[in-house]
């Protein structure tokens, strides 16, 4: 089915054939807007961006590009298409007919698993709401914008499941979500690592390298579930959300091209020197990483889990690409095995069953896509001749959820004692002094064509233009 534009609101799911929701749609719809002009990208309404926008859900050619003003962007409603006769990939229905409506049984646990993943989308874009003053580059200042609307628009696709197949519960949970805010002290966002601020640029590199990457993962597995429309809706989130990424994966990579050259010109990698022309120092990227991939794995939830258990069980959530990945997709005897803190300082290995680990399972292909960036990354310091090199930290380090948290131990996952521990953070974590250097990095540039001074300039624009072109005309 192809994208109405005509309507108010854009969609592909036959809204205007459903009077009563597209009623209330519209009516959440002013209220969506006035949260982008409070939270959204600070200052830039009147801005032109060169921006994508969803013409169809087919994986050819499904976006057109063009300039426009953030607040006319057309948000709406767009499921993949969808598979006929698709049946139920995994858990005790394996094989049924999917479910076009939710079965009442597992009404809650859809609705808090869609308004937790609803919740995540604007919170990123209140994160990054200042961040815009200080770009790099309009290139980058246009793919910033470009992450914020989409987010904006995975804002809408919980949004229309919610009030489609929640009655009343989905509207409150709808209106709540534009009433909890990143980092507010009384109404905060639910998951930590989207309550952290994203005050610098390499910040926001990580935050799409590895927290969108939980995100892919998150909706890698809904687009598993029974619930038809939701796995329809998280489908086509994952051909947006994996721009996302490529702008963490090239930002990293970009500064760490740009500390290369500034390295080679000195003749030298110490740190003091390196700062000294102004570009990010690799030990500091190490500690950026270190943080910001510490944080997301905790979004994955505990290692062992009930919950994750009884959302396989019942077909809620499946793992990413089960149908390609697994060939059990029932798992009831299956086990897993689990290295976990004995609490006397060592380690005890636990057989826990397979559907209970599910988050960890999760987890654990979650750190494998990671680690494909670090070896791009390090294939560069490589070429140029250091011995440097980038490193996950261990799953166990600095976590708060789940077997480790509060367990403290080194960037290998050696448990050592809390007093090491916070003596060697300053090590393994950026600290104050760090993050006011980074801050000082943060020159607004926006000529076009131009780029700061600490990251290398891409190795294509966007959509076949040029590195010049005016990606973001500022008025
Ligand atoms: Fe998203
Ligand atoms: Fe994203």
């Amino acid at each position: 089915m192809s994208i109405d534009y005509s309507q108010k609101i854009p969609n592909n799911v036959n809204l205007s054939n459903d009077r009563t929701l597209q009623r209330a749609l519209e009516h959440w719809q002013p209220h969506f807007l006035d949260w982008w002009r409070e939270m959204g990208p600070n200052d830039f309404a009147s801005a032109d961006v060169y921006l994508r926008t969803a013409t169809g859900v087919d994986a050819q050619g499904w976006a057109s590009y063009g300039a426009v003003k953030m607040p006319d962007y057309r948000w709406g409603i767009f499921l993949a298409d969808a598979i006929p006769d698709r049946r139920i990939g995994f858990g005790d229905s394996f094989g049924e007919p999917v479910w076009q409506q939710v079965p009442g049984e597992y009404r809650s646990q859809f609705r808090r698993l869609i308004v937790t993943q609803g919740d995540t989308e604007p919170a990123s874009v209140e994160q990054q709401h200042l961040l815009g003053h200080t770009c790099p580059s309009l290139y980058d200042l246009r793919n910033l914008f470009q992450v914020n609307v989409e987010e904006g628009r995975h804002l809408w696709a919980m949004v229309y499941l919610l009030h489609a197949h929640f009655g009343r519960d989905g509207r409150e949970e709808a209106e709540e979500l534009l009433a909890r805010h990143s980092g507010d002290a009384d109404k905060p966002r639910i998951l930590g690592t989207f309550n952290e601020p994203i005050s610098d640029w390499l910040s926001f590199y990580c935050f799409t390298y590895f927290t969108d990457r939980d995100g892919k993962f998150q909706l890698k597995s809904l687009a598993e579930s029974s619930f038809d429309p939701l796995a329809r809706t998280c489908r086509f989130m994952l051909t947006e959300e994996a721009h996302h990424m490529f702008v963490g994966e090239t930002g990293i990579g970009r500064v760490v091209k740009r500390t290369l050259e500034v390295m080679k010109e000195l003749g030298s990698d110490d740190v003091q020197a390196v700062r000294a022309q102004g570009v990010v120092d690799l030990p500091l990227l190490q500690r950026y990483l270190n943080f910001w991939f510490s944080s997301s794995l905790d979004l994955f939830g505990s290692e062992v889990s009930s919950n994750a258990a009884s959302s396989f069980a019942s077909g809620i959530k499946g793992r990413p690409d089960e149908t390609t990945q697994y060939q059990d997709h029932v798992c009831a005897d299956a086990t897993y095995e689990l290295q976990v803190p004995d609490g006397k300082g060592g380690l005890q290995t636990e057989n826990v069953s397979l559907r209970n680990a599910m988050n960890e399972v999760l987890r654990e292909a979650y750190v494998r896509d990671c680690e494909i960036g670090l070896k791009r990354w390090n294939m560069q310091i490589q070429k140029a001749g250091h011995a440097f090199r980038l490193k996950l930290p261990s799953t166990r380090f600095r976590r708060g959820i789940g077997a480790w948290a509060n367990v403290p131990t080194d960037l290998e996952g050696r448990i050592v004692s809390r007093e090491e521990y916070e003596r060697r953070l300053a090590e393994w974590l950026p600290t104050p002094a760090d993050r006011a250097y980074v801050q000082s990095l943060m020159q607004r540039v926006t000529a076009p064509g131009k780029m700061a001074g600490w990251v290398a300039p891409p190795d294509r624009g966007i959509n076949n233009l040029g590195l010049d072109y005016e990606y973001v005309r500022l008025s």
